[in-house]
């Protein structure tokens, strides 16, 4: 596949982020976003992290209004229709996104990729929805996805070869480092990191710590960027909690089962930095 163009679907984070590293790194994108307010909050994020690199002589203002250009903000999925790949960035929610599959796979040109940046759900089950199984996989992106390197190209039992290099050689051309991996929960990463995450609220339920000094522990003790809570408030409690439920739903694993305490939280709407508070306040 040669990739002249990208659709993202989704204005979240995610979405944001993506849109943000897939138009400095040279790609005509057009984005997806149920309203157009939604698409002006992304473009306005955009903006602003283009303002701070201004501001940190990182970019030039001409750099910053040329890359700007190269963003196109729709509400009609058949604007989508001649692009090579597609990214779907939307709500972690199995039906949402199976709709959004079906619509793209109808609206888009037989030739493209569809990828989801599901960190939840069997790519495969995405794939089934479409009629290209061969053209779906998982490009998965990490947050904040304009400064994190990696990227899991996300291999289902039905993708073909040339899907996977393509998105591999899509992902390396945006920067990326990315690792390609089996459709499994959790992939390689998140695989990994929940039941650390997972572990800590558990630590701090049972009063071994207090968070803050988990975070220092972590940090000063691992070399973590972040400490746990900290890093669980950026990725969100919800997006966390949905991670852990799919992990444990795949492997029956109790490192994997939800700390009472995450579920009240996520059941308090306290969902980190996106509503403001989580483990701290923001
Ligand atoms: N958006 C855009 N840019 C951001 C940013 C954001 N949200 N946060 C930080 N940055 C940029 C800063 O502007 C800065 O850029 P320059 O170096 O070019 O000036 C750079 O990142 C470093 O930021 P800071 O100096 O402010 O702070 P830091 O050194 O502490 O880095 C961090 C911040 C990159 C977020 C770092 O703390 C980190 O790497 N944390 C761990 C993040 C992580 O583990 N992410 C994975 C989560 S799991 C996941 O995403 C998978 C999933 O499916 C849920």
């Amino acid at each position: 596949m040669g990739c002249d163009s990208v659709g993202i679907v989704g204005s979240g984070i995610m979405g944001s982020g993506i849109a943000e590293t897939v138009i400095e790194s040279g790609y005509p994108v057009i984005l997806l976003s149920r309203t157009p307010e939604s698409a002006k909050a992304m473009v306005n994020s955009i903006k602003g992290s283009f303002a701070r690199k201004i501001e940190k002589r990182k970019k030039s203002t001409s750099q910053a209004d040329e890359d700007l250009s190269r963003l196109i903000c729709t509400n009609d999925i058949a604007d989508l229709a001649n692009c090579d790949l597609l990214i779907e960035t939307v709500v972690e929610d199995i039906d949402v996104k199976m709709r959004v599959m079906k619509g793209l796979d109808e609206a888009c040109k037989p030739s493209a990729i569809i990828a989801t940046n599901t960190s939840t759900f069997p790519v495969i089950e995405l794939a089934a929805a479409t009629s290209r199984p061969d053209k779906v996989c998982g490009i998965h992106f990490f947050n904040p996805a304009q400064v994190m390197k990696l990227v899991e190209i996300v291999e289902t039992l039905t993708v073909s070869q040339d899907t996977i290099q393509a998105a591999t050689a899509f992902a390396l051309s945006c920067n990326k480092e990315p690792v390609v991996v089996k459709d499994q929960a959790g992939f390689i990463v998140n695989a990994l990191l929940f039941p650390y995450l997972n572990n800590a609220v558990k630590l701090l339920e049972r009063g071994v710590a207090s968070k803050e000094n988990i975070d220092i522990a972590m940090k000063g003790g691992c070399g973590f960027p972040m400490g746990p809570f900290a890093l669980l408030d950026l990725v969100g409690l919800d997006t966390a909690l949905s991670i852990l439920n799919s992990l444990y739903d795949e492997f029956k694993d109790p490192n994997f089962a939800p700390a009472p305490l995450l579920k009240r939280m996520v059941a308090a709407k306290l969902h980190g930095r996106k509503t403001k508070a989580g483990f701290y306040n923001y």
